[in-house]
């Protein structure tokens, strides 16, 4: 056993070394990603390449040349930073559209415009860097907007920068820890940021047992699996089969999620925490915060109040028909919180966004979704996770508060929900920013983009519509971090991705850069939009169980998630306390004539 392996190391080291021995000229061309404007790379013979330039506007060698319309095009369409810059701002303006039709117009402009930067159906993975069968049906991958890097490049990043990448702890402990605590200029609080870990863990499900690339989620979008479970048998152990209902236990007079006793699905809780204490939700991980446990405690709370409005209307249905239709009004609900409430803020526009499917009913458009790579990748916003927890008028250092099964019970989801909402969160983008209890998972995500051969950083700029980057000092607008950068990668071309996420410029006033929105916002409407709800067949009350389910699913609001799942309304909001908007540090909210 061992003679073979040593000889197949040997034979290997033999190709290795032959390899770095081949003349130049006889590097695989679309190591150069020579085509430009989504034009396909395919390698002919040894030397000779090809871009597949169909429908892409442009034709040449590198499809780099634009026809007649797509020059017009080029020349009327103004920059993705003036869009940016006038939706964020004159206010009075946006306020004088909102009450016209033109809302609506604009509003199915940007799904349109952003929806169809996603390939749909998908294209890529991690193992297939070309169109193939494989890759469209095996739904245990995540995709990939862009094909990996192929294996045989000179550099990891295709032919610029260096033999070999800066080490990934060192660009982590350099550039993104934090020093002192940077807060979000857009004012997002911890309820915020919960609520993006909460959301995204449905289907950010990376599968570490078959290797880096891999998702246990298939259902690939809002599914609401952190809810009801990845699969059937889980969802039956959390489900009670009486009226539709989730398992539930009452502490203190209130509902929360059921232990691993009463519903005994695999919850990840380190050792010396008791089952009696372990809560258990659709999503494994959740037990990891208590900020992820309240949100999950208003979504059981939430699901079973939703059960008892539909079965008042509709006494015959079975346990089954009401558990099916609450669950598609809970995803409408998430889909319609995500989009007017958390990209609301998130984005800082001025145009009052909708959530409303009919928008997308005349143009052409995919109802199906497939997560990406890059998606998760971009997703790691650790940066916005404080230095310590304030609850109420205690403070939570992260080993007090990580894994912490009695916060949530203790203080109830009032107190969490108010406080968290009064508590600021980091700010994302600009660098220097990750707590250091958080610096491990970053190196992850560098390590990982490198077994994937995630492609370079200005590769993804220009895929999004954006110009590459010409230097660092372009790339940060400032001269130290960029010096250093440039010291370390050799050239702009080989910035990875995640780095250049994170160290971008950001915008004036904006929790990150440019290249964050550009690239995040195509995949998250797209996910958000291409659900099967939202399709001319499913958007419609009978869906809901009729006109009372589609008008909670088109009323539905982040106040009112927590508002009517209460006793006690609290202070809840995606961004901290604002004065001049009226909103005081204390709660004055009463339930429920204001919702
Ligand atoms: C104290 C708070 C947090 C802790 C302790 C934490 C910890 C972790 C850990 C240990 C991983 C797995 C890393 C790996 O497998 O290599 C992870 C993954 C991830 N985290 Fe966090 N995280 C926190 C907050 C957040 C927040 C606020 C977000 C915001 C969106 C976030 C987004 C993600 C994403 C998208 C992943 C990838 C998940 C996957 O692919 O399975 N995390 N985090
Ligand atoms: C096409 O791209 C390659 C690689 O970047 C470059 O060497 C070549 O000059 C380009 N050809 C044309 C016609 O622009
Ligand atoms: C925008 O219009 C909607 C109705 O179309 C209204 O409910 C909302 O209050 C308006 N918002 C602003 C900020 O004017
Ligand atoms: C998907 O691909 C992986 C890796 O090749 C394989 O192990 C798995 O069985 C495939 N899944 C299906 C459903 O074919
Ligand atoms: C967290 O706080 C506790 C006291 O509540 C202290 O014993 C512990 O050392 C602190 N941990 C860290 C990592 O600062
Ligand atoms: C967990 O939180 C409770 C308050 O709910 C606190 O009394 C306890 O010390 C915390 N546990 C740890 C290990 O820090």
């Amino acid at each position: 056993m061992n003679g073979i392996g040593g000889y197949l190391t040997l034979l290997f080291l033999a190709a290795n070394i032959s390899f770095s021995f081949q003349t130049p000229n006889t590097v695989n061309p679309c190591c150069f990603f020579p085509c430009q404007h989504q034009g396909v790379c395919v390698r002919f013979e040894l030397e000779r390449y090809e871009c597949d330039c169909t429908r892409t506007g442009y034709y040449g060698t590198n499809c780099t040349i634009p026809e007649l319309w797509t020059r017009v095009l080029e020349y009327l369409r103004p920059s993705p930073g003036f869009y940016h810059y006038i939706l964020t701002r004159y206010k009075w303006f946006w306020d004088l559209i909102n009450a016209t039709f033109i809302r609506d117009t604009i509003m199915r402009l940007v799904l349109k415009v952003r929806s169809n930067l996603i390939p749909s159906p998908p294209t890529y993975n991690s193992a297939y860097g070309y169109i193939s069968w494989e890759a469209y049906s095996n739904v245990s991958y995540y995709t990939r907007i862009l094909p990996p890097i192929a294996d045989d490049c000179p550099t990891p990043m295709g032919t610029k920068g260096k033999i070999e990448l800066p080490d990934a702890n060192f660009i982590v402990e350099t550039f993104l820890k934090r020093e002192r605590f940077i807060p979000d200029p857009q004012g997002s609080n911890l309820m915020f940021a919960f609520f993006a870990q909460h959301f995204t863990h449905q289907f950010f499900k990376t599968y570490g047992r078959m290797g880096r690339g891999f998702t246990k989620g298939l259902g690939h979008g809002v599914d609401l699996s952190h809810i009801y479970g990845d699969t059937l048998e889980r969802q039956h152990m959390l489900r009670l089969f009486k009226d539709g209902k989730m398992k539930y236990q009452i502490i203190n007079g209130d509902m929360y999620p059921p232990t691993v006793v009463e519903a005994p699905v695999h919850m990840i809780y380190p050792d010396n925490v008791p089952k009696e204490k372990q809560y258990a939700v659709g999503q494994e991980v959740f037990g990891l915060l208590p900020g992820l446990m309240m949100y999950a405690t208003l979504w059981l709370r939430e699901h079973n109040r939703v059960c008892d409005i539909l079965k008042k209307e509709h006494p015959t249905w079975s346990d089954e028909q009401l558990f099916q239709t609450t669950r598609l009004v809970l995803i409408g609900e998430t889909i319609k919180i995500v989009i007017e409430d958390y990209v609301q803020h998130l984005s800082g526009y001025y145009l009052k966004l909708k959530f409303d499917p009919e928008l997308l009913f005349g143009v052409q458009f995919q109802y199906r979704n497939r997560i990406a790579v890059e998606f998760n990748q971009l997703y790691h916003w650790h940066p916005l996770m404080p230095d310590s927890f304030q609850i109420v008028k205690e403070n939570y250092n992260y080993s007090n508060f990580v894994y912490n099964t009695s916060i949530l019970a203790d203080y109830g989801v009032e107190a969490l929900v108010e406080s968290f909402s009064k508590q600021k969160a980091g700010k994302i983008g600009g660098g220097a920013n990750i707590h250091p209890h958080l610096l491990k998972v970053a190196v992850g995500v560098i390590e990982e983009s490198r077994k994937l051969r995630v492609q370079p950083f200005n590769e993804y700029r220009k895929r999004f519509n954006l110009k590459a980057y010409k230097s660092f000092q372009d790339f940060t607008g400032e001269e130290t971090i960029s010096k250093h950068l440039e010291s370390i990668y050799g050239d702009i071309d080989a910035l990875e991705f995640y780095p250049g996420l994170l160290l971008e410029k950001t915008l004036p006033k904006s929790i990150f850069g440019e290249s964050m929105i550009e690239i995040g916002a195509p995949f998250s409407l797209k996910g958000l939009m291409g659900n099967p709800i939202c399709s001319p067949e499913y958007w419609k009350p009978s869906t809901f169980g009729g006109e009372t389910g589609f008008n909670i699913v088109k009323t539905a609001s982040l106040k009112k998630l927590v508002c009517l799942n209460v006793k006690q309304c609290p202070f809840v909001s995606f961004h901290v306390p604002d004065p001049e908007n009226g909103e005081t540090q204390f709660s004055t909210i009463k339930i429920p004539d204001e919702l």
